[in-house]
């Protein structure tokens, strides 16, 4: 029978600018609504969740809030023809976790235009281990892939590289024959980046050059960049001519210092990479790649699986970029 209230991590502004994070019981019949009622049985952690856990009004609105902008789960109730109950679903992106509640609690309710059918050979537990993430690295590569960017053409950097969207971009490149240099802060992370396939390794310093200089050696063939900043300026300074970078992060920070040489005498593109409103149509297809040609054999050894009540302290660890792979939130 179904419950009429749920567990969730509620995040509450408690004095101006200090927010706490606290597990709750909440009402089913307290949340937005929408088509599909979904029982959530796994969501993820990512760095937009931990902006949100921490009172980013530039993600999150309003106070009190449950954040989660990943869930995967199964359909209790459907008004959309689309989805019948029992049917297993991923739903992420669009405002998920960010203005209505989200994956961080046991139940969410949204459109059907932001949840689409998890794809057979994929379980809900490993979908989360993609997440946003995974699937914000995916079009990454996919757009490397698209330009073209063969394997044989030079080296792809990833930066972010012991991150969700790096580690993942680092594990899709390796897997589609890519030679991959991975940019980190984490010295002690060597091994696992080696593991998932990166070939060379360099510190951030080495991949941030102070100089000023308009143009560097050219090095990369293409770039997967969750950082931006100086880091993101070096690299694409440093990409060969007719190369491509793709950008869809600011962990480092949003801005781009840069002149338009790189793109005016290198011929060097800047894609830009946004998961949150992605067309439906492009996101099935996505899910459909990772959960067939394009899935990693050892995805699950890039997991760490926490309960509610953990995620707390994982959120922490996110925020002082102290973790690495991905977290995924078990909500059985
Ligand atoms: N556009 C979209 O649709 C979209 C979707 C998903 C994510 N994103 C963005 O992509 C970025 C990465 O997301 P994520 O979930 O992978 O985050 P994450 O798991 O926290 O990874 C970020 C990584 O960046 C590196 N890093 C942290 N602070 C840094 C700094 N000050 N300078 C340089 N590198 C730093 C760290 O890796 P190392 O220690 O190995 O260097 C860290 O693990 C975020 O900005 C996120 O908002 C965008």
């Amino acid at each position: 029978m179904q419950p009429d209230s749920y567990s969730a991590l509620v995040v509450e502004e408690i004095a101006p600018s200090s927010y706490a994070r606290e597990i709750r019981s909440k009402k089913i019949t307290q949340l937005p609504p929408g088509d599909l009622l979904i029982r959530v049985h796994y969501s993820s952690l990512n760095y937009k969740d931990a902006l949100s856990a921490s009172g980013n009004r530039g993600v999150t609105k309003k106070y009190p809030h449950v954040p989660g902008i990943d869930a995967a789960g199964v359909i209790v109730e459907s008004s959309s023809p689309g989805f019948r109950p029992g049917d297993r679903v991923i739903a992420s992106g669009f405002d998920i976790g960010m203005n209505i509640p989200g994956g961080f609690g046991q139940y969410i309710r949204v459109p059907a235009e932001w949840a689409l059918l998890c794809p057979q050979n994929l379980t809900l537990r490993e979908s989360m281990i993609y997440g946003t993430a995974g699937f914000t690295a995916a079009q990454s590569v996919e757009r490397l892939v698209n330009f073209p960017i063969v394997p044989g053409k030079g080296k792809i950097l990833v930066t972010g590289a012991t991150g969700g969207v790096g580690s993942l971009a680092i594990a899709l490149l390796t897997h589609l024959h890519y030679r991959v240099c991975a940019v980190s802060g984490k010295p002690e992370a060597a091994e696992f980046l080696t593991r998932l396939g990166a070939a060379e390794i360099i510190s951030r310093e080495q991949a941030a050059d102070p100089s000023g200089k308009l143009l560097l050696k050219e090095k990369w063939a293409g770039v997967v960049d969750t950082v931006g900043g100086e880091i993101l300026a070096t690299a694409i300074k440093s990409t060969a001519y007719g190369g491509a970078v793709t950008c869809c992060g600011n962990v480092a920070s949003p801005d781009l210092p840069l002149s338009v040489y790189p793109f005016i005498l290198r011929s060097v593109s800047l894609l830009g990479i946004d998961s949150a409103k992605c067309p439906v149509h492009i996101r099935h297809e996505i899910w459909q790649k990772l959960a067939g040609e394009w899935c990693i054999a050892n995805l699950d050894s890039l997991a760490t699986e926490c309960r509610l009540e953990e995620l707390p302290a994982f959120i922490e660890r996110m925020l002082q970029g102290r973790h690495t792979g991905r977290v995924i939130v078990n909500l059985l």
